[in-house]
């Protein structure tokens, strides 16, 4: 009998369905269902061995051109995807979900079943929401830098003349004058640098990710003499990726030090944590692996009034900070292919980086 290896196929299936975070039903060409993973149990407050083997149309009420789709899927042998269609439960109030079926010779055998991917418009939201603040950064930062370069051309001219006239002076007093427009140019010049933030061309190489987040934690502990412990919490078989080391340290230094100010005069911790999440979508693309790097604080959390535009330049909840740091943390992320976001409340504060993993490449 074949039983063994169907069975332990099976297992695996079973295992990588279970860890995916969208909701996945697999039936048979009579449409009874073989298979669901965690999420869709959740999504149809339904547990699996009260699912498996019944019908799909016995579980899922008014969907009847959701089985059409299925129907077709086994009719024509490819996949369809369908936008904002109303599912209702059984015994559950409707929901507006996109879906994808992709017909699926698990074994090999030509004995095809299909695959039902389910993802509740909320998702589909977060995309559009993700799309939407890449856009934005880059739309904002465009504007920043060629701000900054206007200010930054007369800058020269304005300190060179402030030195000469300084030279020219009969009574040496009025130096102080000069000085005081000498000061507040540089000071500035150091603002328009920072925003027109890195000038070379990106250098693209292999990075390890590990080596990049040691060197940030490292230098903000120097720079604090001790004062601040981060938790280091890795998973140390993340592979290493394509990309600009030194952008990529900029980076995370932006979050870190963040994370630092925010738990300014407080008894509060640090962790930096690095994991890999499976199919991932940033922006409209989806990844087979991507990974998460977290950088969580117990301080007071972002202040409710600027939370939602705090990837915007500017956009500061200190009196001295230019408010930099966050849009042009997410630029060099997001020219990476990733994104940063973030989850807050007092006590607790995660920013997160996700980068995409080229797989097999
Ligand atoms: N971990 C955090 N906890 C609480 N608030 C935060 C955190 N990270 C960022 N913020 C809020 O977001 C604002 C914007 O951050 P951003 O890094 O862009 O600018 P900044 O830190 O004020 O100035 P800059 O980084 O340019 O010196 C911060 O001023 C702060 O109010
Ligand atoms: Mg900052």
């Amino acid at each position: 009998m074949m039983i063994s290896p169907r069975e332990h196929s099976q297992e695996s299936e079973s295992t990588l369905i279970g860890a995916l975070a969208t909701s996945v039903m697999v039936v048979d060409p009579g449409l009874g269902i073989i298979q669901v993973n965690p999420a869709a149990e959740s999504l149809l407050a339904q547990s699996a061995t009260k699912l498996v083997g019944r019908q799909l149309r016995e579980v899922i009420a008014g969907g009847c051109e959701f089985l059409q789709i299925i129907a077709r899927v086994f009719a024509e042998g490819r996949s369809f995807t369908e936008r904002d269609m109303v599912l209702t439960p059984l015994n559950m109030h409707p929901i507006v979900v996109d879906f994808t079926v992709s017909p699926w010779d698990a074994s090999g055998d030509g004995e095809v079943k299909a695959v039902i991917e389910i993802a509740s418009v909320e998702r589909h939201q977060r995309i559009q929401l993700e799309e939407n603040m890449i856009r934005q950064n880059h739309v904002t930062s465009a504007l920043m830098r060629g701000l900054a370069h206007e200010v930054k051309n007369p800058l020269g001219g304005i300190r060179g003349a402030a030195q000469l006239l300084e030279r020219e002076l009969e009574d040496q007093r009025q130096a102080e004058y000069t000085q005081i427009i000498i000061g507040e140019v540089d000071r500035l010049r150091t603002l328009v640098d920072k925003m027109l933030g890195p000038r070379e061309r990106p250098e693209v190489g292999q990075v390890n990710i590990h080596e990049v987040l040691e060197q940030v934690n490292q230098l903000v502990e120097a720079e604090h003499t001790g004062a601040i412990k981060i938790v280091r919490d890795y998973d140390p078989s993340l592979p290493e990726i394509k990309g600009d080391r030194d952008r990529l340290i900029q980076a995370f230094l932006n979050l870190v030090r963040n994370a630092v100010r925010a738990i300014e005069g407080i008894d509060a911790t640090i962790t930096v944590r690095s994991r890999a999440d499976r199919n991932f979508t940033i922006g409209d693309k989806v990844h087979t692996l991507v990974m998460r790097i977290d950088v969580i604080d117990s301080g007071t959390g972002v202040a409710p009034e600027i939370s939602e535009s705090i990837f915007f330049p500017m956009v500061s909840g200190h009196a001295d900070g230019s408010g930099l740091g966050l849009p042009l943390a997410q630029s060099m992320i997001n020219s990476h292919g990733g994104l940063i976001g973030f989850k807050s409340e007092p006590g607790h504060t995660e920013f997160t980086v996700w980068l995409p993993i080229e797989v097999g490449k």
